[in-house]
């Protein structure tokens, strides 16, 4: 990527983003989705404003102990031309961090009056998503709407039956995360052309439970910028995945930016940020139903693009379908055996991969090898047959994050399968695929052009059953033939890359 023409900005490494503050034990932080942004990100976030109006209404939701509002009002302090007034709300749930809130909100007054700016704040000790949600519903006599929001929203799942879910339900919003949620109502209360800067985690760029999110989002929000940035820190400690944070800037518009510039860092203290405009068709393919948001960071992550751009078949032109594996094993338990013996069926599980192909059983493993086949547990099986198999969950360290297996009836014995829950499989409505295809397809989803796209709209190791349909493929002749002539787990992973590309390219 070429260093940015637009002005480049320091950070520090991302995993300061769980920076802890002492006076907050750990379990209500976590409950309350409490992780503090430390300066540097901070100030970066404010940078990222346009000019605003000289009038400020700014929202900061979620508040904590004030820095992203101090590092607005530090950016806007030595601006060149100066806005009247600024007026801040800020909301935050947690007693323990309203004393700090209000002194953050005496040192902006001291700073914005030093320099002409008239300051006013209100600290509001309440749940945002309460408040914000009645006031849409016109509950309230006051209307909240603001000309620019900055944000760090709490991240953590909500449940269907709580209430912040029933109260963004009421207004229309459909979510399963309270940072989704946050945002989906701060857009609401801009006004037109009013900015929004925020820092969550990227799993909404992709997979399915975002999608409402996604098309709520782009259809109100004209999106500026993205800068993109590995955290170390698992935002979701029950998903145990990788999990990227980014950056956002976005100007309250119903119609779609033509460029977005879309910057990454390495997260290394001090590293320089690189920036590239990129047409937001490229960002948001306009035929994607799913509105995955792709974030190209890297020269890589374009020649994946336009490589895989010429592919011209779907999932359904190859009349295959993918599918989460049926054996949920806590589920299953009483069906489940360490062992093959008399009735069973092998049950494969991601510890049997090896090598492009399935190597069962693995005796003495911590996972059981076999399923019993009975009228009780036949749902959980699919009839023996070849099925291309692909982990839900890479391992962080694993090169790529599609990590594809065949699983061969040549091999495996068995009138039929368990495939376990932490794999996805390729099938033929409910059936093997033909071998050859099978082969050629396992091989094109373990090929590095094949991860480098992927990787421009998932920023976790987390891979769906969305994600692997939303992919372009060779046509069903092209794959057969590859798998005719290269069995998977037979090249290194160079030769298969040059494979790849000699033949589908
Ligand atoms: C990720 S932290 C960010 C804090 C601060 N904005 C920052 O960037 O350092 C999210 C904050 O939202 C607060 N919070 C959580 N749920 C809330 C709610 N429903 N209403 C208002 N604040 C909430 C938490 O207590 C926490 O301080």
């Amino acid at each position: 990527m070429a260093r940015s023409t637009f002005q480049p900005a320091r950070l520090f490494d991302a995993d300061d983003l769980v920076e802890s503050s002492d006076r907050v034990n750990r379990d209500r932080r976590s409950d309350l989705g409490q992780f503090f942004t430390p300066k540097s990100i901070a100030d970066f976030m404010a940078s990222l404003f346009d000019a605003c109006p000289s009038k400020i209404r700014l929202l900061d939701a979620g508040a904590g102990n004030g820095s992203l509002t101090e590092a607005f009002v530090q950016w806007l302090c030595q601006l060149k031309i100066k806005p009247d007034s600024l007026s801040v709300t800020a909301f935050e749930i947690d007693e323990h961090a309203v004393p700090a809130l209000h002194e953050a909100m005496t040192r902006c007054r001291t700073e914005c009056e030093s320099v002409g700016i008239r300051f006013t704040s209100e600290v509001r000790h309440e749940d945002f998503i309460s408040t914000a949600s009645y006031s849409e519903r016109g509950l309230f006599t006051e209307r909240l709407r603001f000309d620019a929001a900055i944000v760090n929203p709490p991240y953590r799942k909500i449940q269907s039956t709580s209430s912040a879910r029933k109260m963004l339900s009421a207004v229309g919003i459909e979510t399963s995360n309270l940072y989704s949620g946050f945002i989906s109502l701060i857009v609401r209360l801009l006004v037109p052309g009013g900015q929004l800067v925020a820092i969550t985690p990227r799993s909404f760029c992709n997979g399915p439970y975002f999608k409402p999110f996604r098309i709520d989002f782009l259809s109100r929000m004209s999106l500026r910028r993205m800068h993109v940035f590995e955290s170390r820190a698992s935002a979701f400690a029950d998903d145990n995945v990788l999990q990227e944070n980014v950056i956002y800037h976005a100007v309250k518009a119903r119609k779609p930016p033509t460029y977005v510039v879309i910057s990454s860092s390495s997260g290394v203290p001090g590293a320089i940020v690189s920036a590239r405009g990129t047409p937001f068709s490229d960002v948001v393919h306009p035929d994607d139903i799913e509105q995955f948001i792709h974030l190209e960071t890297d020269d890589s992550h374009r020649i994946a693009r336009n490589q895989m751009s010429t592919l011209t078949a779907s999932l359904t032109d190859l009349g295959l379908k993918v599918s989460t594996g049926r054996v949920v094993d806590f589920r299953a338990r009483e069906y489940l055996r360490a062992d093959p013996e008399p009735g069973t069926v092998p049950l494969i599980y991601p510890c049997h991969f090896h090598q492009g192909g399935i190597a069962w059983p693995k005796i003495g493993g911590r996972k059981p090898n076999a399923i019993h086949s009975s009228a009780q547990s036949l749902g959980l099986l699919v009839p023996r047959g070849c099925y291309v198999l692909v982990k839900r969950f890479s391992a962080k360290e694993e090169r790529r994050r599609i990590v594809a297996s065949v699983c061969d009836p040549e091999i495996l014995a068995g009138e039929a399968f368990g495939i376990e829950n932490h794999l996805n499989y390729f099938h033929a409505n409910g059936h093997g695929l033909e071998r050859d295809l099978a082969f050629g397809l396992a091989s094109f989803l373990n090929s590095t052009v094949v991860d480098q796209y992927f990787r421009q709209f998932s920023g976790h190791t987390q891979v769906n059953s969305t994600d692997l349909r939303s992919l372009r493929f060779p046509s069903t002749d092209q794959l057969r033939r590859f798998g005719q002539q290269h069995p998977p787990g037979l090249s290194t992973q160079a030769e298969l890359d040059r494979l790849v590309d000699e033949e589908f390219f």
